[in-house]
């Protein structure tokens, strides 16, 4: 076991409060929720000299920091990619932190502990009473899974993850293959051979049930089609090759099939043909930057955090915007067709919050989606004729304190353990955001230029998926209700 590590997780843990259950984890009656024991410090500030920096020290911690501020270098994920220690005496943005806590290949959360549930055998939903019926039996595969995996190698601190793919599979898979065939052959065939990317393909599943689903119904289709994954985590990609090669093999998709270890962001090769461009809950773990906001002037400072030689997490603001965060700044006030959130408030309330006695000198922190932009970025370069489905979270409850502000959890002895930053241990917490659908599909059409639609997840799977499959007993349907918080994006 790692011990040291465990104990030094649990000393962050015991400095950040515990909020409440969220999304990713399996329902409630699956895994219990617990408020723990911690207890909340108020963080103290300091300003400091200079070129307007701010940090913000934890309140345990009296340490002043602008020396460290001034010598320490500040670096990047990338920087970092082949390290095998978790960094110290460093300064790195926001984004760059939790890019290197989520992928960092050595330590980081992806490459160590995260898993994807799979049910095994499809759930029959015609045979299952009702939906608390649903849940129980969810519950108790839940458990099947975990132990197998803790046979084979236990780890304490695995993270479980569960998507509708899984669940919900294969009827899942075979909503979105109605709507790639339908689109496809709306208006690229029968000049264009059916080319679909799926960025971040978990298990494979999708692919599996999208290219099924095109065999069976649609074969001279299926003939032309071919399926591409961009999978970052190399344990993934290693599983979708592995595991799936037999069954690709047996069901004959093995020479339509390729798997591409690798970053998106890392992506160099131009694709001319028109393509689907597959992105199912992959958006939430992009990082994203932190912004803050003068009251009284309005104006932005960038967040980001001081690792210090203890390895311990000093938050800083500085009044210098990075120019990637200020581009999205820029591109989110030039394309945007409504007002846009802040976490300065409505702008009719301003006055007041910002007089005395409300008066607070900055705002709460604002994550901003600077990765989903480059992101947008390298379609746009790369995939020229893409067309983009995606689909995600679009609001998540039991966030960290600020405005578009992930959730941060981890799990412990397969009980989940939220906290209430970012900053923490690096590699052992999941860190998902929310995704403001309104102001990423204005950002989309202004980097790609393309037109788009957004509708509920619920409205999508209405329209495209047989919904009689997954009805249980006594007429509800999970497959619509469980994923309320959800929407997706398409380009038209
Ligand atoms: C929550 S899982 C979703 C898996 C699958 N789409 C599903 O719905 O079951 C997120 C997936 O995205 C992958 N991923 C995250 N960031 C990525 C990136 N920058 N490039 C490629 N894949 C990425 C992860 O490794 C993982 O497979």
């Amino acid at each position: 076991m790692d011990s040291p590590v465990l104990n030094q997780l649990f000393r962050r843990l015991f400095r950040h409060p515990a909020c409440q259950q969220s999304l990713r984890q399996p329902p409630s009656s699956i895994s219990r929720q617990t408020r723990t024991f911690l207890t909340r410090r108020t963080p103290t500030k300091r300003k400091s000299q200079g070129d307007g920096l701010l940090w913000t020290k934890r309140g345990d911690y009296p340490k002043n920091i602008d020396e460290e501020y001034w010598s320490y270098p500040t670096v990047t994920a990338k920087d970092l990619r082949n390290r095998r220690e978790r960094p110290r005496q460093v300064k790195m943005l926001t984004r760059e932190f939790i890019d290197d806590s989520l992928y960092n290949p050595h330590y980081g959360y992806f490459s160590k502990h995260a898993t994807i549930f799979s049910p095994g055998e499809p759930f029959d939903f015609n045979t299952i009473e009702d939906g608390p019926a649903f849940h129980r039996l969810l519950g108790q595969r839940y458990t099947e899974f975990e132990d197998l995996l803790d046979e084979k190698k236990p780890d304490i601190a695995r993270q479980l993850w569960h998507t509708p793919t899984e669940l919900f599979r294969p009827y899942y898979g075979e909503t979105i293959a109605r709507y790639l065939v339908s689109n496809y052959k709306l208006t690229l065939y029968p000049y264009h051979d059916l080319i679909i990317y799926e960025m971040g393909a978990g298990n494979g599943t999708m692919m599996l049930n999208i290219l099924d689903f095109i065999r069976d119904t649609d074969y001279e289709v299926y003939q032309r089609t071919k399926y591409k994954i961009i999978e970052i985590s190399p344990a993934l990609a290693d599983l979708q090759t592995k595991n799936l090669l037999d069954t690709l093999n047996a069901k004959g998709h093995r020479d339509r099939v390729e798997i591409i270890n690798r970053s998106i962001f890392d992506w160099d090769t131009y694709v001319h043909s028109p393509c689907f461009f597959l992105a199912l809950e992959v958006f939430d773990n992009f990082a994203h930057d932190t912004v803050r906001f003068n009251t009284r002037t309005e104006l932005p400072q960038q967040g980001g955090v001081l690792i210090d030689a203890d390895c311990e997490f000093h938050e800083y603001y500085n009044t210098q915007l990075d120019p990637v965060a200020a581009r999205f700044l820029r591109v989110r006030q030039a394309a945007s067709r409504r007002p846009f959130p802040s976490p300065l408030g409505p702008w009719y309330l301003r006055g007041i919050r910002s007089a005395p006695p409300f008066r607070k000198e900055f705002s709460l922190p604002e994550y901003i989606p600077t990765r989903l932009m480059q992101f947008f970025d390298v379609l746009n370069q790369y995939f020229p004729a893409h067309r983009l489905v995606a689909s995600d979270f679009s609001s998540l409850p039991d966030a960290v304190p600020g405005l578009n502000a992930p959730v941060v959890q981890t799990r412990y002895q397969r009980r989940t353990v939220p906290v209430t930053t970012p900053f923490v241990h690096q590699g052992y917490f999941d860190i998902f955001f929310p995704t403001d659908f309104n102001v990423v599909e204005d950002v989309y059409r202004a980097v790609t230029g393309k037109l788009t639609q957004v509708m509920s997840h619920e409205d999508f799977v209405d329209r495209w998926a047989y919904v009689e499959d997954t009805e249980t007993r006594n007429g509800e349907n999970p497959l619509l209700t469980w994923y309320k918080n959800a929407s997706m994006l398409m380009t038209v």
